[in-house]
């Protein structure tokens, strides 16, 4: 057997087969291939939409590659009140949404009580909706109550699981071990957990690649997000080469065969730097989309790399005509919580 048949059978490779793998194209359609019929074996052609609600880009982090980082003075901040965020809820459900994800900067205006009653009004009046929160780090307890008030989910990508990477792309005041304990917390607390990383972030290193598939060996989060890292010119990464779409297609196909179950999006950034990107992310085994329910007026404040696409086709309000684009490529969305099938 060669190795994505073995991969295929949840045989555990070395780290330089990894990197074989990793580093040619020769086994990419193999891979797609498998991909896919292992996605299918999990969950037909079922295509999960979230609902995705920007409702702060206040940020006291100074990541270096997002553009929502506190030195940038470029941003328009912006905050979306309670009424604001259950008016998207609303506009969501009725378009068929069952999952809404919360997600905004590290903001403190957002009080733990303040995040509790947004989330508890979401949790009254939609009891059969997931609430899927992605605040960034916080305290075991903080994490608790909210879980306590109502949330089910939570997103916080490791973004590189190597602790030397992890200070080029941070400031001295984010550090991994910190970051793997958020994860480890959430998941003690009950929550389906998503991490993930940027694929082509700078200095990143096949042994970097290496290390973040390693560790979600270890983490098995229910659902991981990756997309290309993209630059974004008001920042200090402003000339760094954005990621390869083919080096993400790759991942998301190895993610998927050593996640049998795991939940994938195709996230936004792979749609943003092909206009074909997510259908090839669902065809090599993504299976979740989540369109923006953001109110149109502020979404182009929520830039996180330059060109996100916050138009038409993002926008949820046209999900049919992204319904029309998930069938053209072979797949359907569907109105459903699709909660995580991993439990470990
Ligand atoms: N390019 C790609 N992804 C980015 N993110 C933040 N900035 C960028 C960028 N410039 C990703 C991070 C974060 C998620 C919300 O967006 O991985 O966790």
């Amino acid at each position: 057997m060669n190795i994505v048949e073995r991969l295929r059978c949840n045989e555990d490779l070395t780290d330089t087969e990894l990197a074989e793998l990793l580093q040619t194209d020769k086994y990419d359609e193999q891979l797609r291939i498998a991909a896919d019929a292992v996605r299918r074996e999990h969950y037909g052609t079922d295509v999960y939409i979230r609902g995705l609600i920007e409702f702060t880009n206040y940020c006291k982090n100074d990541c270096l590659y997002c553009g929502i980082r506190r030195s940038n003075r470029c941003a328009q901040r912006y905050r979306l009140t309670k009424e604001e965020i259950l008016e998207c809820c609303q506009e969501g459900y009725a378009l068929g949404f069952r999952t809404f994800v919360l997600q905004g900067g590290e903001d403190a205006y957002y009080t733990d009580a303040r995040i509790c009653d947004i989330v508890s009004a979401i949790r009254r009046n939609y009891p059969d909706c997931a609430i899927t929160l992605s605040v960034g780090e916080k305290s075991h307890e903080s994490y608790q109550a909210y879980f306590d008030a109502g949330a089910n989910r939570y997103l916080l990508r490791h973004e590189t699981a190597t602790p030397e990477h992890y200070s080029q792309l941070h400031p001295a005041e984010l550090t991994f071990p910190k970051r793997r304990e958020c994860l480890f917390d959430l998941k003690a607390i009950g929550y389906q957990v998503g991490a993930g990383f940027m694929v082509g972030s700078p200095f990143q290193t096949m042994e970097h690649i290496i290390a973040d598939l390693r560790f979600l060996q270890e983490l098995k989060p229910d659902m991981i997000g990756i997309g290309p890292f993209l630059s974004h010119k008001d920042t200090p990464f402003c000339d760094y080469p954005d990621g390869e779409l083919a080096l993400v297609l790759r991942l998301l196909g190895i993610l998927r065969l050593m996640h049998p179950r795991v939940l994938l999006p195709a996230t936004t950034a792979l749609g943003t730097m092909h206009p074909q990107g997510r259908e090839l992310g669902l065809q090599t085994g993504a299976n979740v989309v989540m369109p923006n329910l953001s109110p149109q007026s502020v979404r182009e404040k929520y830039m996180l790399y330059d060109n996100k696409i916050s138009t038409d086709e993002e926008s949820a309000q046209s999900v049919q005509r992204l319904a029309q684009a998930v069938e053209r490529a072979g797949y359907c969305v569907v109105t459903a919580r699709g909660d995580a099938k991993t439990k470990n």
